[in-house]
């Protein structure tokens, strides 16, 4: 490609920055122009963007957020807007646009390809890492490190006052969060959308921790779900069953911050990636990495395929603390 376009879409994510830096970087360095577009597939739409150069992305390796800026472009889900959409790049002579973004935003980069003369490659920007065709997503590690930062606090509290607490994770679709922090926090229980977990469940294995004679205190990490309230609700449950639970519910502190190391040596390393897969004829595929390799995958498997949650490992989230 002559020139191409950048573009961050959906919830930011911390490695979103070193992202765009390895697509800049590794692009100038071939001599082909970069465009870098404001606000996701908003700005897009109506063409804003501004070519950047090397100091576009001097000291950003380090930051949370997205230097692009990001949205939720509903309007992107209408064929005549993706068609519109491509008009723009032709507009601009940009042949090619990669997509930093979670599933909907792959959807969007797919069907943009698809119906138009635009190639696109996709990279897995998300918190959730809920993404098929990748073990890992750009943002995860360091979502699940912040959630850990708070929780480890949370936990004195609760060993303090012998109480137990609920705490809500993100992940509104999946327990990939919710499971690494259990594991990692060491949970008295994990809840999932995947599984389903019954308040007696629960209140079984307190008590055989006092049994245990590990004291009455816990945490409960409890991903956030498709019900809006749901871990209030299910403190709730547990008050019917004569166990107070504190509710503390993390929210967006698991999406900003600066990325951890590993984040930022991912994303730069999928940013340079998407570059090579480009200047080698790819097209509709994301680059991931599996086995720590780094691979492609179709853009239609990814976004028709869901990962799992492996059981084996949510099952050891569960036995760690028995
Ligand atoms: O997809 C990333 C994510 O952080 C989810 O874990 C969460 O459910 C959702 O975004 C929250 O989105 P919003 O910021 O639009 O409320």
């Amino acid at each position: 490609p002559r020139a191409i376009a950048i573009l961050t879409s959906g919830g930011d994510s911390p490695g979103m920055n070193p992202a765009i830096r390895g697509v800049v970087r590794a692009a100038l360095h071939k001599g082909i122009k970069v465009y870098g577009v404001t606000k996701g597939y908003s700005g897009l739409i109506i063409g804003d963007m501004t070519e950047m150069n090397s100091a576009s992305v001097t000291n950003i390796v380090q930051r949370g957020g997205t230097l692009l800026k990001s949205d939720r472009c509903l309007a992107f889900k209408d064929p005549a807007v993706r068609h519109q959409a491509a008009m723009v790049l032709k507009e601009k002579d940009i042949d090619a646009l990669i997509v930093i973004g979670g599933d909907g935003s792959l959807t969007g980069a797919h069907l943009l390809t698809q119906e138009n003369n635009i190639n696109v490659i996709g990279l897995p920007g998300t918190i959730d890492n809920d993404i098929y065709g990748t073990d890992d997503t750009i943002g995860f590690d360091t979502a699940v490190n912040t959630a850990l930062d708070a929780i480890d606090k949370i936990r004195d509290t609760a060993l303090s006052h012998e109480s137990l607490f609920l705490v809500e994770v993100m992940g509104r679709n999946s327990g990939f969060i919710a499971t690494h922090v259990g594991i990692a926090c060491g949970a008295e229980m994990v809840v999932v959308p995947e599984y389903e977990t019954k308040a007696e469940t629960i209140c079984f294995q307190l008590a055989n921790n006092r049994l245990l004679g590990k004291g009455a205190s816990g945490i409960i990490v409890v991903a956030e779900g498709q019900t809006p309230g749901l871990t209030t609700h299910l403190a709730n449950v547990l008050a019917q069953h004569q166990l107070e639970a504190k509710v503390c519910i993390l929210g967006h502190i698991q999406r900003g911050g600066s990325p951890s190391g590993h984040d930022r040596v991912l994303a730069s390393c999928l940013g340079a990636a998407a570059v090579d897969y480009l200047c080698a004829g790819y097209n509709d595929v994301m680059i991931g990495v599996r086995d720590s390799i780094i691979t492609d995958t179709p853009l239609k498997q990814v976004i028709e395929k869901n990962k799992k949650l492996d059981d084996a490992f949510f099952q050891l989230a569960l036995l760690l603390h028995k």
